[in-house]
Parts: structure tokens; C-alpha cells; sequence
């Protein structure tokens, strides 16, 4: 016989959470997933969508490394295949530092990392280690989840709201307001949704902010202000843009600063879960029971198989700059398709192509009607629009906290062909000419 579990499920509500818990209630269902859901049912229809809604990679356009494949194939044979420490496997915490030294100029000590599976499992328990229930966290919008992150910890958020001028990254001044009470300040940079990279000015502004306020907290005896700096994209950043640290920019910033990276990105392996955090000793050990206990340590193989590439990336093979190059080949052919419509009078502009996998759209179409008839009042209504009407999925910034109105949406090249890319610039000028 078997147990209809589900039925006794049903028997017993939900009950109203604890005042004193940080609400679990918070926590929305993700937009982006929704969107995914109606494009699976158009698609279902037999319409053609070109999605460009998913910050993810599709591995027929876009495998891992074979070198990574076979690293874990030749770890999981090797017998890698129990407990990794909770703060990851010493080879893989060598690699971290051995990478930061080589590329970015950064000489960390090997107990400064903490492995993850991704980069969630060390953003979480960062948050965890610094931010108390009340404790306030301010953050640009549009950004990518630090909301959840908040609610989680009971924290209390700040959103910032950036300008498409600065590359939608919060500014010294947007921060003033609230130095004397942040206790955490949370910059993402290469950015998701905007593709944009942090200059010099903004993120050497920001630290300066952050060095005035510590000082004062120092001689008040009060906790610091930290900062986490999200760059998970790092590794994708094009010609034109820098990559910048903020204890690269200004070496004081260290003891403040949490940097947080991952594979997921950098080698297209979202699924294979490797990430970590790079942090001052004490958030390291408040993090560590934390991905413990969650047992949120990264597959063994994995991590080991991750460290050979990181600390010998001729293993690699040709693998950065051929997957860089098809990236940043979709995101400058659809701003360049943009920037042409745009110059012919048709209301839409790109940003500039940075990094990531992502590059920023607006279309000012707020007041007109589509070609079908739809009034466009909302950034919603020019999603759906878009979606309906040319068969372009994308989201909209309204996703990632942005105010509503402002027209200005996601395309995400991860799970694009180049052939879709130049599909998706036709339907968009055929949409935009049938504007009324
Ligand atoms: C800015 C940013 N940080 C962190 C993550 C999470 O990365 P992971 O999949 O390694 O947990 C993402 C994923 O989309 C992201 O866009």
C-alpha cells in the first residue's frame, strides 16, 4: 500500500509566522521564473521565442571547459567522493588566492576563502555573519536578489536608485544619507541585470565614503560598515572596461571588503555549483558552521577538479577567450542593431557592452499602442508586448527593484545562437515601426 502523504499535508494550515523570526513571507517568487513559464507555454503553441530572459547558459551553445569535465571524471575515479571540509578543500582555497595573485594583483591568505556550492551558499552566510535583525543594508537598484538576502537576515533595506548615466551603480553621494547606519553596503559589478562595470571614480568614491565612516566608528567603538563587492561576472569583462577591487583601488579597504566569485559564470557551469567568499578572518569563521551545517560545501570533486584549472588554467585550453569572444560577439551585434534603430528615429538605445552576459534595452514606448492593438502603460505592458507581439522574451528592470516606468529592460546572450541574436533585431524593428 502506499501513503498518500499529501492528503495528511493538507490536514494541518499554516500558521502565522513568529514576530520575532524574519519572515519567510518575505520572500517572493521569483518574476523571472514566472516570465520563463509563459514563454515555455508560447513556445508549447509552436511560436518561435527568442528567449533572452535567463541568466543562465544553454550547453549545446554553451559547454563547460572539457578540461573541467574531465578534472571531476579523473577526481570521482579517483575516489573524491566524501566529506570536503566546510570551508572547502585546502587545494581549491590555494587556487582561489593563487588566481587573485596572477590576475588581479591581490595577495590573500589561504584562510580568507570559504568554498560554497556557488556563490549563494558564501553571499548567505556572509550576510549572516555581519548583518543582526534590524541592522540596515543598502543596495543600488536594479540588483539581483539582494532583497531575499535581506529578508532572510531581518535586515532592514536601503534601495538606491541609480541612473542609467552611472551605469545604473550607486554613487558617494546616493550613500551619504545612510553612512551613519549602514552596516552593509552591497555593490555587484560586472552587474546583473545592466551589464555594466563599476569605473574608478564611482567604486574609488564609495570606498572612500566607507573609509571616512570606519574611522569615525573606530574611535566611537562602533561595528564597521562592511562592504560585499558581487563579482561573480569578473572573468567576463570586455575590451574598453577594467575589472576593479576595492582593496585593488585602496589597499585599507580589506578589512572591510567581502568579495564574492564563482564558476557558475566565468565557465558557463551554473550546475556544477563552485563558488566562494573571500573575507576578513572573523566573517570566515561565522560563515563556516553556517555552510557546514547547511552542508552547502561545494561537490568534492568538483572542488578539486576546479582548483587544477584555477591554479593551471593551460588546462583550460583555448576555452576563456573563445567563450569571452562569442559572448561579447551577441551582446556589440545586438547594441549595434539597437544603436542603428535608434539613429533612424525608432525610441529604443542600448548601454554600452561591459561585461557580463547581459546588456541593458530601453524602449520608449510608455503612452503608445503596438501594432496589435495593446495600449503600453507599464514597464509590464512592453514586456508582454515584446513577448507576444515579436517574440523577444526579456525582463524588465521593474524585476530587479527598478522603479516602474522607466522602459528599460534585461536581454541576457546565454542561451542564445548568433542566428537568434540577428532573428531577435528584425522582430524588434518590425515591432518598434508598428508602434502608433
Ligand atoms: C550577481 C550575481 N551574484 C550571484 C549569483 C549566484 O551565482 P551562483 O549560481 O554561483 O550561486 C548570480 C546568479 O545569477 C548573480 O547574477
Amino acid at each position: 500500500m502506499t501513503l498518500d502523504v499529501s492528503a495528511l499535508y493538507d490536514a494541518v494550515p499554516d500558521v502565522a509566522p513568529r514576530a520575532t523570526a524574519p519572515s519567510m513571507d518575505i520572500l517572493k517568487g521569483s518574476s523571472i521564473l514566472a516570465i520563463a513559464g509563459e514563454v515555455k507555454a508560447l513556445q508549447a503553441e509552436g511560436r518561435t521565442i527568442h528567449n533572452l530572459t535567463i541568466g543562465d547558459f544553454d550547453p549545446s551553445v554553451f559547454p563547460v571547459p572539457q578540461g573541467l569535465v574531465d578534472g571531476i571524471k579523473a577526481q570521482l575515479d579517483a575516489g573524491a567522493t566524501n566529506y570536503p571540509p566546510a570551508v572547502g578543500v585546502q587545494e581549491l582555497r590555494d587556487a582561489v588566492t593563487t588566481l587573485y595573485r596572477r590576475e588581479l594583483g591581490l595577495d590573500f591568505p589561504a584562510d580568507s576563502v570559504i568554498v560554497g556550492s556557488g556563490a549563494r551558499p558564501p553571499i548567505f552566510a556572509a550576510f549572516r555573519a555581519i548583518v543582526e535583525p534590524g541592522d540596515t543594508v543598502v543596495f543600488p537598484v536594479p540588483s539581483w536578489n539582494v532583497e531575499h538576502y535581506v529578508a532572510l537576515n531581518g535586515g532592514v533595506g536601503v534601495r538606491l536608485v541609480t541612473r542609467p548615466e552611472d551605469g545604473f551603480m550607486p554613487t558617494a553621494e546616493q550613500l551619504a544619507p545612510h553612512l551613519a547606519t549602514a552596516r552593509l553596503l552591497v555593490i555587484n559589478s560586472p552587474q546583473n541585470p545592466s551589464g555594466s562595470v563599476i569605473d574608478e571614480a564611482l567604486l574609488g568614491g564609495l570606498c572612500d565614503a566607507i573609509l571616512t565612516e570606519n574611522a569615525r566608528r573606530r574611535e566611537a567603538g562602533e561595528r564597521p560598515l562592511m562592504l560585499m563587492y558581487d563579482a561573480v561576472y569578473w572573468q567576463l569583462v570586455f575590451e574598453g572596461a577594467t575589472h576593479l577591487t576595492p582593496m585593488g583601488l585602496r589597499p585599507e579597504m580589506a578589512p572591510y571588503t567581502i568579495m564574492i566569485d564563482a564558476i557558475s559564470k566565468s565557465w558557463a557551469a551554473t550546475g556544477l555549483r563552485v563558488g566562494w567568499g573571500v573575507a576578513p578572518p572573523w566573517v570566515v569563521a561565522k560563515m563556516k558552521p553556517l555552510i557546514g551545517h547547511m552542508g552547502a560545501w561545494a561537490a568534492k570533486a568538483e572542488q578539486l577538479a576546479t582548483a587544477a584549472l584555477l591554479a593551471d588554467p593551460s588546462g583550460l585550453g583555448g576555452f576563456m577567450p573563445a567563450f569571452k569572444a562569442q559572448i561579447q560577439d551577441r551582446l556589440s551585434t545586438l547594441a549595434e542593431g539597437i544603436a542603428q534603430m535608434g539613429a533612424s528615429g525608432l525610441p529604443v538605445r542600448s548601454l554600452d557592452v561591459q561585461g557580463a552576459i547581459y546588456l541593458s534595452l530601453q524602449v520608449d514606448a510608455i503612452g503608445r499602442t503596438s501594432g496589435g492593438g495593446r495600449t503600453l502603460s507599464t514597464d509590464e505592458d512592453l514586456r508582454a508586448w515584446l513577448l507576444h507581439e515579436a517574440g523577444i522574451a526579456v525582463v524588465p528592470f521593474t524585476a530587479f527593484g527598478y522603479p516602474e516606468g522607466s522602459g528599460w529592460m534585461r536581454m541576457s546572450v546565454g542561451s542564445v545562437s548568433m542566428d537568434a541574436v540577428h532573428a531577435t533585431l528584425a522582430s524588434l524593428k518590425a515591432a518598434l515601426e508598428a508602434l502608433r
